[in-house]
């Protein structure tokens, strides 16, 4: 599962909790309703509002959802794995039979602010939408008017491929009843500018929340745990909050810029997964002046703590170095032979990250102790690092580990985990079984809610019939009503 599927499956598993997903073939829809619809025409853009609007895709990451083949940016095709089926980024470059070229302005607003598409229909909200309506008309224009300033790229929407009911595009009129709220962001006036600027990018354009907000159950982000931490297809997305165990509270401003500028701080964490990418496409270009604003509207969110947390994820463990015992062990080499975690860190890890996992003072290899995925109470991301690697490319550098998922079996690195654990990390961790890496491989735990489903049906249904009831008894019964039977129409 890629990163942005993990983005998207914890964006759908709202549905099989109250069943109010639904969609359609998605890219057929577009490429149809090009047809006939004339776009209005508006100011033509200029250089500066193109160059905002370049800046404020980045900052969006609207790139990431919609390119598959990164010669042809904007294009769509982009495959986003659900438990449900897949669901394709659409084609949003200005060519007019297979992207959006034939959008009028209003139309391209309304399916930011609202995730309506220009034909009236509704956008599942794997398209975050619901963090897209806090941006100003004005800055909508301006991306609307970058991507138009982009050529044109042919390239037919592909199908979605979901099952019945979930395809039904209407049902998501009932989940935004329930987890959206529509409106542009609006200034606190007894904020500093600053923090106004921090909690536009936060809240809006770079849809933090989207990923590190866990989800009720109607899968809307619980805003009572605003940013707590979620669990997204295999990886958690940590808590970020500003307490100082559980959440973020331990770094120091210049950290955490530095975190979304490289996705590397020695001592305390560098960024594999959906977080890799977000930096990748993303906050890696924003200026430091956005990204100091980003860090002091986060030190100003509800700090959340969890008891389960004893210490900070990146303040376990200490260098250890088994190498020792290792002298005479013939296999060393043979990594995957290699049965005792011993040796099969010293055969796969040690490499890079040093026999004593101190890895290279202050540099590319990362130390695995006073480190937050070694360090986190859930093992969930340490298991994806060691299946999936780490890849991100820096403006000028990249950062990259081999995934180990078709070199170890699911024992190997069950025993590999537990020996990192205990060498370097959290050491009260619940010990790793060869049936959860498995589970890893697949993408994380499926939500129990999968098999409420059909009970979620059941239930949108009876509310539905109920609110239709209640209308219409509330009608028949109030008195002060013009068509109660005491004010019969004169
Ligand atoms: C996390 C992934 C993601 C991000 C980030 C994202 N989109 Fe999308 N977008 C989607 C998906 C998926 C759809 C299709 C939804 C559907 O089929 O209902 C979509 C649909 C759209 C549509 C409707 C197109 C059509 O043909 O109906 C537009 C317009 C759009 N996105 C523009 C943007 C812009 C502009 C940005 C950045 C500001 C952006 N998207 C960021 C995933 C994303
Ligand atoms: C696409 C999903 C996604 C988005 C969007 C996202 N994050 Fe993350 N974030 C993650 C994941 C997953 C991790 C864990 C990364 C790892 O294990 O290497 C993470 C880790 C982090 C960490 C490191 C925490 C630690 O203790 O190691 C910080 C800080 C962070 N994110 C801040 C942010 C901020 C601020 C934003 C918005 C500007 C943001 N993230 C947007 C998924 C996301
Ligand atoms: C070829 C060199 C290489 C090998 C071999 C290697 N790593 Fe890594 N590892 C890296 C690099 C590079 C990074 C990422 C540094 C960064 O994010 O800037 C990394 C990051 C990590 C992280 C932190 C990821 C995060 O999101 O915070 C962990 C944990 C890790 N490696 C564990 C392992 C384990 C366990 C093994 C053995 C199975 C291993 N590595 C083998 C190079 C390597």
């Amino acid at each position: 599962m890629t990163a942005r599927s993990q983005l998207t499956f914890q964006l759908f598993r709202w549905v099989s909790g109250m069943a109010l997903a639904a969609g359609m073939v998605h890219g057929a829809a577009a490429a149809d309703a090009v047809v006939g619809a004339p776009a209005t025409l508006a100011a033509p853009p200029n250089a500066d509002q193109i160059a905002r609007g370049a800046y404020l895709a980045k900052a969006a990451d609207c790139i990431a959802c919609h390119t598959v083949d990164p010669a042809k940016p904007f294009a769509g095709g982009y495959p986003l794995a659900t438990p449900f089926g897949t669901i394709y980024g659409p084609n949003i470059t200005p060519d007019k039979e297979t992207g959006i070229g034939s959008w009028s302005d209003e139309d391209f607003i309304r399916a930011l602010h609202n995730g309506i598409d220009e034909e009236g229909k509704h956008l599942y909200p794997a398209f975050p939408y619901a963090s897209f309506t806090k941006l100003s008309r004005d800055d909508v224009l301006a991306i609307k008017a970058y991507l138009f300033s982009l050529p044109p790229i042919q390239q037919k929407n592909l199908e979605n491929n979901l099952p019945f009911p979930l395809n039904q595009r209407w049902i998501l009129a009932g989940w935004n009843l329930f987890n959206f709220k529509p409106g542009e962001w609006k200034d606190d006036a007894g904020k500093s500018p600053e923090w106004n600027r921090g909690a536009y990018l936060v809240e809006g354009l770079a849809h933090c929340q989207e990923c590190h907000t866990p989800r009720n159950l109607t899968m809307g982000v619980d805003l009572k745990r605003s940013f707590g931490g979620a669990q997204l297809g295999g990886w958690t997305a940590f808590n970020i909050t500003p307490d100082p165990v559980s959440g973020i509270g331990g770094w120091k401003d210049e950290e955490v810029v530095q975190y979304m500028k490289t996705g590397l701080v020695p001592g305390k964490a560098s960024a594999a997964g959906g977080m890799a990418e977000a930096i990748e496409h993303s906050l890696q270009y924003l200026s430091d002046a956005d990204l100091k604003a980003i860090v002091a509207y986060m030190r100003s969110v509800p700090a959340i703590s969890d008891a389960a947390d004893k210490k900070p994820r990146y303040a376990w463990g200490k260098p250890a170095d088994d190498d020792a015992d290792l002298r005479g062990v013939a296999a060393v080499s043979v990594s995957s032979n290699a049965s005792s975690g011993a040796e099969l860190f010293s055969g796969n890890c040690a490499s890079c990250h040093s026999a004593s996992g101190s890895g290279v003072v202050g540099g590319y290899y990362p130390s695995l102790f006073s480190n937050s995925v070694v360090g986190a109470r859930e093992p969930g991301n340490l298991l994806m690092v060691i299946l999936n690697g780490v890849q991100r490319r820096g403006k000028d550098d990249e950062a990259f580990m081999p995934g180990f998922a078709d070199h170890l079996n699911d024992a190997q690195i069950a025993t590999l985990a537990n020996y990192i654990l205990k060498q370097y990390g959290h050491a009260d961790a619940p010990a790793i079984t060869p049936e959860v890496v498995k589970t890893q491989r697949h993408g994380g735990p499926v939500s129990p809610m999968l098999s409420l489903l059909p009970w979620g049906l059941a239930a949108a249904a009876l509310i539905v019939v109920f609110i239709l009831f209640s209308l219409f008894t509330r009608r028949r019964r109030n008195p002060d009503s013009p068509h109660s039977p005491r004010n019969p129409p004169k």
